[in-house]
């Protein structure tokens, strides 16, 4: 189950197909982005902050590991683990108290028992000048919007 995205407007676009798969309030959803450094995961996530209503800047969570933000009805938390080394920080971290919210990860390969809560894993890769995203769905629910995102 996979798209190909020629540019950069293209992930954009499967960021707003995101949006309208997800239900109006995703709590308690968590999406999984996997795939190298420049691959595009903080572009999807971007994109899916302007999709559900945030206006301003998407700081990169690299330093701070979460970036909260308050929208309509709804937190989203981008999370990115890139400097987690060892799973235990995520209980640091208070990660499992997130779960009020839509918990959007990139680098969620750093901490590979999260694949049981998560309930969608977007993978990309480069393919040519642009990317490939790959969906795999990891609950019931994510399997279906990973069949949505595929058609
Ligand atoms: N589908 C695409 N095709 C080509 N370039 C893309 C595509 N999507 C995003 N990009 C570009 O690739 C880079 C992705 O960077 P970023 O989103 O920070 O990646 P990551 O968070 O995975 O490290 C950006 O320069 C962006 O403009
Ligand atoms: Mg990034």
């Amino acid at each position: 189950m996979s798209v190909f995205l020629a540019d950069e407007a293209a992930t954009a676009a499967l960021a707003e197909r995101l949006q309208a798969a997800l239900p109006e309030r995703p709590a308690g959803w968590t999406i999984l982005l996997n795939g190298e450094l420049g691959a595009g995961k903080s572009t999807l996530a971007r994109a899916l902050l302007r999709a559900m209503g945030h206006e301003g800047a998407v700081p990169s969570p690299t330093y701070t590991l979460v970036e909260p933000y308050q929208l309509s009805g709804i937190t989203v938390y981008h999370v990115d683990l890139y400097r987690v080394a060892d799973p235990e920080e995520l209980r640091y971290l208070g990660f499992n108290e997130l779960d009020d919210g839509l918990r959007l990860i990139e680098w969620a390969e750093r901490a590979p028992e999260l694949q049981d809560q998560a309930d969608l894993g977007i993978q990309l890769d480069y393919e040519g000048e642009g990317r490939r995203a790959s969906f795999k769905g990891l609950s019931e629910r994510g399997t279906a919007l990973a069949e949505a995102l595929s058609a």
